[in-house]
């Protein structure tokens, strides 16, 4: 049985003050089987260690140069997350690769700088509804795979999450239906499968996309979804905990 996992993903939203009572309430009220991590904004990480360190509660960034040092203003490297205890760094969330330009190659090359510091790297993928419409899904998410595959080995993803998230159902309140959702998990891991029977039967693949209290059971009882990548709801600690606890 793969351990579940759930993970925040905070965004760009806190502040020093207001997220005290978010990581110690959801620092005292973690008492579900799943692991459970929060990816928080660079600034907060080491606020997010001093509340966090020796709970079960992991911690996390969002993003990650695919440099490991040098001139490249604004950006933080995985050993500056590694630095501050991070065990987990997103990469290639739809906003990143939407907004910031990360193609399939930039996000396999921030993957490989995750992993050479010993982070655990939770590969994003997903299509966005013009893709899903067109029938494209498995090929979209087939390619993003394909990309970090061909630049750091099946045997990486021994130390790795993935994490799909349907691009028409982040933040939108519409979550893929728990059928919709298994079908592409069972597809990756499948993809995984050609490569490492191994590999692909304990890789955590978690799903993203407006989950919520109420649908998260459902989702996490699908043959394939081992947990959650959650956005809104992971900015209330009580939403938070219903969630991990389902998983
Ligand atoms: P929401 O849960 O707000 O839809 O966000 C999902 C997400 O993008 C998590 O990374």
């Amino acid at each position: 049985m793969r351990t579940k996992l759930v993970a925040g993903n905070w965004k760009m939203h806190g502040s020093l003050a207001g997220n005290l009572g978010l990581l110690q309430a959801v620092r005292d009220g973690a008492r579900g089987q799943a692991e459970i991590a929060v990816c928080v904004p660079y600034p907060y990480l080491a606020q997010a260690r001093a509340v966090l360190d020796g709970s079960k509660v992991a911690w996390g960034g969002q993003d990650v140069s695919e440099h490991a040092q040098g001139a490249y203003t604004g950006e933080v490297s995985g050993s500056m997350l590694a630095d501050f205890g991070c065990r987990y760094v997103l990469v290639g969330h739809s906003e990143r690769r939407s907004f910031y330009g990360d193609t399939d190659a930039v996000v396999a090359a921030k993957f490989a700088a995750a992993l050479k510091v010993g982070l655990t790297p939770v590969l994003c993928v997903g299509e966005t509804l013009a893709e899903r419409e067109a029938g494209i899904t498995g090929a979209v998410v087939t390619r993003q795979l394909d990309a970090v595959l061909a630049n750091s080995g099946v045997a990486a993803f021994s130390r790795a999450v993935v994490a799909y998230e349907p691009v028409w159902a982040i933040g939108t309140g519409r979550t893929a239906s728990p059928a919709q959702a298994q079908e592409v998990h069972a597809l990756i891991r499948a993809r995984f499968v050609s490569d490492s029977a191994e590999i692909a039967a304990g890789l955590q693949i978690l799903y993203g996309g407006s989950v919520k209290p109420g649908n998260a059971r459902e989702l996490f009882g699908q043959a394939d979804i081992d947990g959650g990548l959650i956005g809104g709801a992971s900015l209330v600690a009580e939403d938070f905990l219903a969630i991990h606890v389902a998983a």
